[in-house]
């Protein structure tokens, strides 16, 4: 079965939008648990414009199913991560001014950096995925550094016209065979939907996707535990 995240950061977006208790972000994540998920992931960016450290606190004690903590790879978010022991971390390039992550991390560019932060996690027991543009060289430097998983950045295929989906599936493809060929776990995100999923959940190798926008904009029409159910049943129907 291929796993889901479901990224809640959006939930806390509504509350920041008022800055007091709803929607309550504990209660999100336990309905997501309960309708099936296998990860909350959560992304604690430098702004704190949406989750917030006591959230991630908070999450880490009462979850029952795995977090998984996006991150940049700058020493203040480092500092909490290795306090906090989730799971496994996600490293994401961040921008301040950016509406969402933007593009992938480049971790060619910055290998002898991440080696250090990788080596670091590794020794406090914690897995490191890294969030990268679908490109080989990407991948090669993922491995070179220890990551243990990538998490190809699915955004130019969710976004792409319809003449180019299936250029930007085979980069997909291409990226995640020879990440399982570097001794990778191959993961997916971003901009996917319970519409476009299917191409992409049905790509071998393919661990676990990390789903938040969509998820949590169903939800406003249809409830969050419907909202998870159904982006499970695509995953079921293309498992293994
Ligand atoms: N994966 C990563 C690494 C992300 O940064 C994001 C966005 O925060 C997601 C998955 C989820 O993207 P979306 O909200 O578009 O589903």
């Amino acid at each position: 079965m291929i796993d889901l995240g479901v990224n809640i950061d959006h939930v806390a977006t509504l509350r920041e939008a008022r800055k007091g208790h709803a929607p309550d972000l504990l209660t999100a994540a336990k309905i997501c648990e309960l309708a099936g998920a296998q990860q909350i992931t959560v992304h604690l960016r430098q702004d704190r414009r949406h989750i917030q450290d006591h959230d991630v606190e908070l999450l880490s004690q009462a979850l029952t199913v795995r977090l998984n903590l996006e991150m940049a790879a700058v020493d203040e978010i480092i500092a909490i991560a290795h306090r906090i022991r989730p799971h496994t971390v996600c490293l994401v390039p961040e921008n301040r001014s950016e509406i969402t992550t933007e593009g992938g991390l480049d971790v060619a560019g910055q290998r002898a950096h991440l080696k250090k932060v990788v080596a670091g996690f590794n020794e406090a027991g914690v897995k490191v995925s890294m969030f990268i543009d679908p490109e080989l060289r990407q991948v090669d430097a993922s491995a070179a550094v220890g990551a243990d998983y990538v998490e190809l950045h699915t955004g130019a295929y969710a976004n792409a016209k319809q003449e180019d989906v299936v250029n930007e599936l085979n980069r997909l493809v291409d990226a995640a065979t020879h990440a399982i060929g570097c001794g990778l776990i191959f993961n997916a995100g971003h901009g996917l939907t319970v519409r476009n999923l299917r191409p992409v959940a049905s790509i071998p190798g393919l661990n676990e996707v990390n789903i938040g926008h969509d998820i949590i904009a169903r939800a406003v029409f249809i409830g969050l535990e419907n909202a998870v159910k159904e982006i499970l049943a695509v995953l079921q129907s293309c498992s293994p």
